[in-house]
């Protein structure tokens, strides 16, 4: 159906209540509700809906470039492409019929290719499921016919919905080494206990583990990021003066929003033409985000 500014999207329901909103333009998920109908993504109300500018909150999809890691635009161009819908789909491992999903696709234009020279598929499969959940799979393939490979760094730009960010609690980083872009991606450890909010934050986390969770103590809510082939885990909170400065993302909204995002950063992927003998020469990359609602234990 037509989203904002007539976009095409594509609505993602659960027999239970919740939902996904996934724009073909860029690929990009737009809304995730739990099934009372409560927002679980971050988008900001300045929010321009309009190619070629990226869409401010939601998921982008960073590829093949995460932030400026490189010599293409800002996060690469997958998130202001339009994507399709990929009505045939090689079967996923994760298939069920039990699910709610959709699979688009992005292919380069020959206009891309003066960009990146590098001739590919790229296929996401947005899944919602039956607990609610939101799972994304990305495989990509390199379909250069000219025998090269490819070199690329990715990052599911996940902004979640916060009550309070000074209110929230980051587990699952603690001890391990970061990049600071705030200090020329110079590499630190990070000491202490869980990560907590006082200030702007942009750090690219090594070699995390698969799971991170995101505590939120005033909705009584923790989100659990389940992550495979992303090795590394940026969080991204702008604060008051970067906020201002952008003009897609109101004054104070970084107060109820927090992006922790999979990625592939440090290392970054090759990735082989298709019919090479070697093998490898698709990747695979998954993200699953569940919702947990904390319980109050009564008094006794
Ligand atoms: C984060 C980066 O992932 O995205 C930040 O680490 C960047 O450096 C932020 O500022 C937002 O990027 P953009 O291009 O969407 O404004």
């Amino acid at each position: 159906c037509k989203g904002m500014n007539g976009l095409e999207k594509v609505v993602l329901r659960e027999v239970r209540g919740s939902s996904a909103e996934v724009y073909l333009y860029g690929g990009h998920i737009t809304s995730w509700k739990n099934d009372h109908g409560e927002e679980l993504l971050f988008v900001s109300s300045k929010a321009i809906f309009k190619p070629p500018k990226p869409i401010r909150g939601g998921i982008p999809i960073c590829f093949p470039q995460f932030s400026n890691h490189g010599s293409l635009e800002q996060h690469g161009f997958a998130r202001n492409r339009f994507w399709s819908i990929d009505t045939n789909p090689p079967p996923f491992p994760t298939n069920s019929s039990t699910k709610t999903f959709v699979d688009l696709i992005l292919k380069p234009t020959e206009e891309d290719m003066k960009i990146w020279p590098h001739s590919f598929e790229f296929r996401l499969r947005v899944t919602l499921g039956p607990s609610g959940d939101l799972m994304l799979t990305s495989r990509i393939r390199n379909t250069n016919t000219d025998g090269k490979p490819f070199t690329f760094t990715f990052a599911y730009h996940t902004y979640f919905s916060v009550s309070d960010i000074s209110e929230v609690r980051v587990e699952g980083l603690e001890t391990l080494d970061y990049l600071d872009n705030l200090q020329n991606k110079q590499r630190f450890t990070e000491q202490g206990d869980a990560i907590t909010f006082e200030s702007e934050v942009d750090k690219i986390y090594l070699s995390t583990p698969t799971k991170i969770a995101i505590l939120d103590h005033e909705k009584k809510r923790t989100f659990v990021i389940r992550k495979d082939g992303l090795p590394d885990a940026v969080v991204w909170n702008p604060w008051d003066k970067k906020a201002r400065a952008m003009a897609d993302f109101g004054d104070d909204e970084y107060k109820h929003m927090l992006c922790v995002e999979a990625a592939a950063v440090e290392k970054p992927i090759t990735l082989k033409p298709v019919g090479s003998l070697i093998l490898g020469e698709s990747w695979a990359a998954e993200n699953l985000i569940c919702p947990f609602y904390h319980v109050q234990v009564p008094p006794t």
